[in-house]
């Protein structure tokens, strides 16, 4: 063991464990890509204001959640603690929005970093999957988005999530409920820091997790009975559509999310297998974001999901994702010189497209029979002293145990015309 350790709150992805987390980005993105969503990629930290004005000053992940760093060129910089925020600075930076092409549609896959207090599903480190849909306000497209989460959440063959739906409102009619709410928490039993946030943030109350907080909360007022009439309608459209879409979903007026850049549709996906950090992603209406951070009005829609607990749903409910070996086939050289015979054939088949790895290491056919099974490979090639005298190589079939001899020169296209 090396005199170090991953940091307190992350973990490595090893494989073979790994390939379950490929295939997870990869099924999430798969219903992007097909949706007419590009690839996008930004750094992997920005200027500090960049969130502190986009995620909101008095949010936790503001607060206390954000890794800061000042550089040698004395700016201040923050390692992305989600990626909303900068995927919509790298789209008004590049202009996109204005070639006349709106919406943007755009996803993502990567890391993000809070400091948070780690536990099961909670790390400091952990990789979330995104889309962000740009410059529209069409109930559609909210709706677009929640379908796609749920297929991507189905195609992985989880079952037991849901999905939560709340609007929170616009310009218009939150200040109203905002204020109301405020009235009704002032007159509550709370503690100091609880009051200070119902100043500042009285929605995010809300949210308070302590039985003691909740039990009061009962007879909150809801933002569902001040919604103006222009955000009823418009969430009745998005509740329409999925709903004609086939996807379940329930009506949650008390959804709140932990990013103060939210307007109107909201939402959640929680899994019932993992215990307090059930959110498995979330995302929303995000209409004032751009002009928050310096851009034009442009409403927008976007949701991230996480992976790494996606991944422990996927556990939770015992599901095991079919993935085929990588490795096709395996080559065992004995000896010096059919060492570098089957070294040059495993690059050609590797040009040639056929997945193959190599028993490195000058292994005895034993032990290199071995890593052949560990490997998984459908073929190991065997090429020992005799066979190299002869121009033959040992083709074995893993499966069957089935072995035959093949001259060294059809290698190739004997095990391409198997492979298919
Ligand atoms: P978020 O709800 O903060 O939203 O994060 C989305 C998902 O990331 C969560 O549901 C959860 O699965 C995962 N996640 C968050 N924190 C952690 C953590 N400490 N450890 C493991 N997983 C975590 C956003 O980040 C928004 N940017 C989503 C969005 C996109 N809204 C509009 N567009």
């Amino acid at each position: 063991m090396s005199t170090f350790k991953a940091p307190k709150g992350t973990y490595d992805l090893l494989p073979p464990d790994s390939a379950k987390f490929l295939a997870v980005r990869e099924a999430i993105a798969a219903p992007l890509r097909n949706s007419g969503y590009g690839y996008i990629e930004t750094p992997g930290f920005e200027n500090v204001e960049l969130f502190a004005r986009g995620v909101g000053e008095s949010t936790d992940i503001v607060t206390k959640e954000m890794y800061v760093f000042e550089t040698k060129g004395g700016d201040r910089l923050a390692l992305r603690p989600e990626t909303t925020a900068p995927v919509l600075r790298a789209v008004l930076e590049a202009n996109l929005h204005k070639a006349g092409n709106l919406p943007v549609k755009v996803w993502y896959s990567g890391s993000q970093y809070r400091y948070e207090r780690p536990q099961k599903g909670r790390y400091r480190h952990f990789s979330q999957v995104g889309a962000e849909a740009i410059g529209a306000e069409d109930p559609a497209l909210d709706a677009e988005l929640i379908i796609l989460a749920d297929q991507s959440y189905r195609a992985l063959g989880l079952q037991n999530f849901r999905i939560l739906l709340n609007s929170l409102g616009d310009k218009e009619c939150r200040p109203v409920y905002r204020a109301a709410l405020q009235d009704f928490l002032r007159g509550l039993d709370l503690d100091e820091e609880t009051l200070r946030r119902a100043d500042i943030n009285p929605l995010r109350v809300l949210d308070d997790k302590r039985p003691e907080v909740q039990k009061q909360l009962t007879d909150a007022p809801l933002l569902r009975d001040y919604l103006c009439d222009a955000c009823k309608a418009y969430h009745e459209e998005v509740r329409q559509l999925i709903t004609a879409a086939g996807v379940v979903f329930e009506d949650d007026p008390k959804l709140v999310r932990g990013l103060d850049y939210y307007t109107r549709t909201t939402f959640e996906f929680v899994h019932d297998g993992l215990g307090s950090q059930s959110a498995v992603g979330g995302g929303g209406r995000y209409d004032g974001l751009s002009e928050m951070i310096g851009g034009p009005a442009l409403p927008s829609v976007g949701w991230a999901l996480g992976v790494d607990r996606t991944v422990l749903a996927l556990e939770a409910e015992g599901i095991e994702l079919d993935i085929p070996s990588v490795t096709s086939v395996f080559a065992v050289p004995l000896g010096e010189e059919a060492r570098r015979v089957l070294f040059s054939k495993v690059t050609e088949l590797r040009k040639n497209g056929v997945a193959a790895d190599f028993s490195y290491g000058g292994k005895g056919l034993k032990a290199a029979m071995k890593a052949a099974h560990r490997s998984g490979a459908r073929y190991a090639l065997v090429l020992g002293e005799r066979d190299l005298a002869e121009g033959v190589v040992q083709l074995k079939d893993m499966e069957s145990g089935e072995q035959i001899a093949i001259g060294v020169n059809e290698i190739v296209a004997e095990l391409e015309s198997r492979l298919g």
